[in-house]
């Protein structure tokens, strides 16, 4: 469910044209909804609390770090889950609570360490026994112990595409499942750390319940066999990664994911933080681009779009789906043809759709890309040297530019030459 629908023949955004944004800001552009973000949190968080759960939810910020969103989710009680310095402080630019944030991460350095030990977050996620000892020092040497839960890989198969997949033994990721007793045990004896809890995230957009399900029992494993011990085990972070639908997915209910959790963990006692991205933000984002040329090629006809893979990236990296429609409502009977729509960058990779069936559309028409809420903006660059897109905030009948585009000369600013050019 979003707020991007057809309103006497034009693409709405709650209640605002998409083509009377586009006039003023210029294409392309992301645009996102604050009816559909407050929406998707109201429900996973009710979904939560119908089930009897005891949680917070943080945000995962990778999925979406503009500041006006993430302070959007702040005022409604979310906290953040954070992976670097950076996160950290757009989190507490918006406003997040610091004992509402979690820093997870595979690599976290010294620095970025030391930055969120000063700063007094809710918990530091651990990924490996360096990790580990590297956190001690810091905290001791501030006299505290530092609230940690350690990342567990629990083996198991989460079901989707091979990149964005973390929960198996051959990934990075977390410590593995046989060795966690004995981390735990080493964790215990350092000065610098007080272990709370456990996390576990095994990937993202599952579109089945049945791997979560899989991971919490081994969780739960953990906790008896680490409570056996005399841990004092309170905090289960789950992570995120429930996904949502692009094109035909049918992914869990958050009321099914939330009765998973309460049958696996729920009479543990624990407090659940669970940190969902994908799910908050995914379809309340659209990518708005104006078409430059229609070519005729070879074979088959190219939509060429002001958008590019460097905008969004997720077709050409994991060959995702995103549906394309016109800004202008098509005839219900207008035929549908079969296009490629592609950017304007140098490589065969900037292709948005192969060979989709859209119906007639024309240079200068605006379309728009959905479902581009998620790891959309958060992964652009400015390959081709094309300046990173503006992000709109939609609000009612209202819009805000919520970040601005570079001009070229701003792109040009931090680069310089050395004095024997
Ligand atoms: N927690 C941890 C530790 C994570 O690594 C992630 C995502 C999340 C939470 C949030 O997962 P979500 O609820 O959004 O599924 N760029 C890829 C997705 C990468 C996900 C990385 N980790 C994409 O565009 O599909």
């Amino acid at each position: 469910m979003n707020h991007f629908d057809y309103v006497n023949g034009q693409l709405q955004a709650e209640q605002v044209p998409v083509a009377e944004i586009a006039a003023q800001v210029g294409t392309p552009f992301y645009c996102y909804s604050t009816a559909t973000l407050v929406r998707h949190y109201t429900v996973f968080t009710q979904a939560l609390a119908e089930a009897g759960l005891y949680a917070q939810v943080c945000f995962a910020l990778k999925a979406n770090p503009n500041v006006a969103v993430v302070r959007t989710f702040a005022q409604l009680g979310a906290g953040a889950d954070v992976v670097s310095e950076g996160e950290l402080r757009r989190a507490l630019a918006a406003g997040v609570p610091v004992d509402r944030i979690v820093f997870s991460g595979v690599g976290k350095t010294e620095a970025e360490l030391t930055f969120a030990v000063a700063k007094g977050i809710m918990q530091i996620n651990v990924e490996s026994e360096p990790e580990l000892e590297a956190l001690s020092k810091i905290a001791t040497a501030r006299g505290i112990r530092m609230p940690i839960a350690i990342r567990v890989n629990p083996d198991v198969d989460a079901g989707t595409h091979a990149k964005i997949t973390t929960g198996k033994k051959e990934n990075k990721f977390g410590i593995e499942w046989t060795r966690a007793h004995e981390v735990y045990t080493k964790a215990r004896a350092l000065p610098g750390i007080e272990v709370v809890g456990i996390a576990c995230h095994i990937g993202s957009q599952l579109t089945d319940v049945e791997p979560f399900r899989q991971a919490f029992l081994r969780v739960r494993d953990l906790v008896a066999m680490l409570r056996a011990d005399g841990f004092h085990i309170r905090r289960l972070d789950l992570g995120g990664g429930l996904g949502i639908p692009y094109e035909s997915e049918e992914p869990p209910h958050p009321a099914v994911y939330a009765k998973a959790i309460k049958d696996t963990l729920g009479d543990l006692g624990c407090k659940i933080v669970l940190e969902p991205g994908r799910l908050l933000v995914g379809n309340a984002g659209i990518l708005v681009s104006r078409v430059i040329y229609v070519k005729e090629g070879a074979t088959r006809t190219f939509l060429i779009t002001d958008a590019a893979m460097n905008d969004l990236m997720r077709p050409a990296l994991y060959e995702a789906h995103h549906t394309i429609e016109p800004v202008i409502e098509p005839a219900k009977d207008a035929p549908r043809l079969p296009v490629d729509v592609v950017g304007p960058v140098c490589e065969t990779g900037d292709t948005f759709a192969k060979q989709r069936s859209l119906p007639p559309i024309q240079a200068g028409d605006l379309i728009v890309l959905r479902t581009a809420g998620a790891y959309g903006a958060a992964m652009s660059s400015t390959y081709n040297t094309r300046p990173l897109v503006p992000e709109v905030l939609v609000k009612d009948n209202g819009f805000a530019v919520v970040r601005a585009r570079p001009s070229f000369d701003d792109m040009l600013a931090l680069e310089s030459l050395p004095d024997w050019l």
